[in-house]
């Protein structure tokens, strides 16, 4: 339990229809108001859509990536500008299946956090290991490097992004960190900022990694955990919605 107001954000992902979204949205709106913030990161074709669905309430929105380019030549990319043009509150930045997929280093990441930030979009920074780092012991190594790279790229704003702890193993595989493995990790994050920052009291850390109705309070109720970053149940508005309720009670 702490006081910092809890956050939930829904990744999409690839998934979603223009007829799908439109009640997905109308179900979550339906269910306000929350005690936390909720967000929905949604595939950059439906953010005008979601910009119109979601502008009456005080729900936000968001991306799941930016370019670390300001504007230019870079074909298929989309910048932070664009994504504050269309009323972007957030950016997820350096999600496990970009670093996976797409070969993100850690540098690139922390220069997409810096780039969404200098058009006041708030990053979402990843930062996860994979099974096999973790049956190494190299959690810690790990998740540290991936932070203060971030960290040290965007300096004296660096109080400005939300962290998100995802485990790689837990993503999708509906094996989810238990709430002690979880705020063990988030506890050494927070030690993370604290070192670089003197607002890191006040900063959000998110747990993501199949987090359902079922898990989502236990996991919200440690003391370093802030919310949650969801990706399958945030497709279904009954699931998204107990989510956000859980992080309300907690
Ligand atoms: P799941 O909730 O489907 O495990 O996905 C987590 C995630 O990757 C959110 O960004």
């Amino acid at each position: 339990m702490n006081t910092r107001r809890k956050l939930v954000v829904g990744n999409w992902k690839m998934h979603g229809s223009r007829k799908g979204n439109a009640e997905l949205l109308e179900g979550i709106v339906a269910a306000r108001p929350f005690g936390c913030d909720v967000a929905v990161c949604v595939p950059f074709p439906y953010l005008a859509e979601t910009a119109v669905a979601l502008a009456a309430s005080d729900l936000r929105w968001g991306a799941q990536d930016c370019s670390a380019h300001e504007q230019g030549a870079y074909t298929g990319e989309v910048s932070a500008a664009m994504l504050h043009e269309f009323g972007c509150r957030y950016v997820i930045v350096g999600h496990s299946e970009r670093r996976a997929y797409h070969g993100e280093g850690d540098q690139l990441v922390a220069d997409k956090a810096k780039a969404a930030l200098a058009r006041g979009v708030t990053p979402i920074v990843c930062v996860g290991e994979t099974l096999a780092q973790r049956e190494a012991g190299e959690t810690e190594a790990v998740v540290k490097r991936q932070l203060s790279a971030v960290i040290h790229t965007l300096a004296h704003c660096a109080s400005e992004m939300v962290v998100a702890y995802e485990p790689v193993w837990a993503i999708g595989t509906g094996r989810t960190a238990t709430p002690g493995q979880a705020q063990q990790v988030h506890a050494l994050l927070r030690a993370q900022l604290l070192a670089a920052t003197p607002h890191a009291p006040g900063m959000k850390i998110l747990y993501g990694g199949s987090v359902k109705p079922d898990n989502a309070r236990e996991l919200f109720a440690q003391p370093d955990i802030d919310g949650g970053l969801i990706g399958g149940a945030s497709l279904k508005a009954a699931d998204f919605v107990a989510i956000c309720r859980a992080a309300d009670a907690t």
